[in-house]
């Protein structure tokens, strides 16, 4: 259910009250605090699921604001390290004030990057919309560049010029290259981007064929079949899989907290079976943990960005028991 509907509860669920956003949102937001984010963490554990963890919020207006992601970030390593939980970290750039002041924002990214860097973890620099595709990729080079590497970003399978941006980071990184691929969630205009859905699929599905032959460390966050069983074929050609180490020439070394060259990711409160499945045959499963206090802003920019999510609202309106935490 696409189109018009899809945009009539969209329209009308922005205009609810604040408790049947948060109702809706439930199943996708892991709470208000890092104790809750623990808590759900704890709980997929025990599914073998790993953790990428996101501090809601996005673009800032103000510098001074950037400092409270700074600190909450710094704060949720701490937990993460203090309950041993398999997880890294999913910042948004312009959260750090990339758009307000370049510089700034980058010294607080390398900051908590380094940060991370100490305690062994990992950062991921979501992929916001195309008024940052470039920064953000400059950014992650800047800081290999700097011998910082525990740093990866995120590609869009429906930009017109992600093939040329994996050229780009193979070029600058080698084998330290370490991506997510993900179909974009922005909607971009259509001089930039793919606008079909089999269009954004074909567009995605090349982006990981581009990325295997590359050598990079894969990352695959998609819950469509399509792309998923495109990208268990492509990995059997290249005969990756659990447990077997990266075979590809090209490799970069296995990294702390990685899969063998590739991982699945997806988000909190979606296809759940699907990721079980996925994780019983071993495949490295990673689950994206959105949690914090701007939640209602999140899911309020989520559903006006990206209108088919309210297939989803409709869903977990008349279909209740469906909308689990
Ligand atoms: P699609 O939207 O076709 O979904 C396939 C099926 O999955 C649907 O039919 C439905 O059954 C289910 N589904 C999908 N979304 C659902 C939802 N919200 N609730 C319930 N069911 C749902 N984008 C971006 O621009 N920058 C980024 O940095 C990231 N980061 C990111 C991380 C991770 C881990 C994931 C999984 C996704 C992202 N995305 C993202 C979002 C991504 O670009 C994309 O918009 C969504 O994943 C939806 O696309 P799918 O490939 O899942 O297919």
């Amino acid at each position: 259910m696409t189109g018009w509907f899809s945009k009539v509860v969209v329209g009308m669920t922005i205009r609810m009250p604040k408790w049947f956003v948060g109702w809706v949102s439930r199943r996708y937001v892991a709470g208000n605090t890092i104790a809750d984010a623990v808590k759900v963490m704890q709980r997929l554990s025990k599914e073998n699921a790993c953790f990428t963890v996101d501090v809601l919020g996005e673009e800032i207006s103000t510098m001074a604001e950037a400092q409270y992601f700074y600190d909450e970030y710094a704060k949720l390593i701490t937990a993460i390290i203090e309950n041993d939980l398999d997880s890294n970290l999913s910042i948004k750039p312009t959260a750090f004030g990339l758009l307000i002041n370049r510089e700034k924002g980058y010294q607080n990214i390398r900051n908590l990057v380094q940060m991370a860097a100490q305690n062994d973890m990992f950062v991921r620099l979501d992929m916001e919309d195309h008024r940052v595709t470039q920064d953000t990729i400059d950014v992650v080079v800047d800081l290999h560049n700097e011998g910082i590497t525990n740093v990866g970003t995120v590609y869009q399978g429906r930009l017109f010029r992600t093939l040329g941006d994996i050229d780009y980071l193979e070029q600058q990184l080698g084998p330290g290259a370490d991506y997510r691929i993900c179909k974009g969630i922005y909607l971009e205009p259509e001089e930039i981007s793919h606008t079909g859905y089999s269009e954004i699929v074909g567009a995605t599905n090349a982006s990981i064929d581009r990325m295997l032959s590359a050598g990079a460390y894969c990352a695959i966050a998609s819950h469509d079949k399509p792309v998923i069983d495109h990208a268990l074929s492509a990995l059997e050609s290249y005969k990756m899989g659990p447990g077997i180490d990266d075979p590809r020439l090209n490799a970069g070394k296995p990294r702390n907290g990685k899969g063998p060259g590739y991982e699945f990711q997806m988000l909190l409160g979606v296809r759940g079976p699907l990721r079980r499945k996925l994780a019983a045959k071993g495949h490295r499963t990673r689950v994206y943990i959105p949690y914090g206090e701007k939640w209602y802003e999140y899911s309020i920019r989520r559903l006006k960005e990206n209108p088919t999510v309210g297939a989803q609202v409709a869903k977990a309106f008349l279909m209740p028991w469906t909308n689990r935490p």
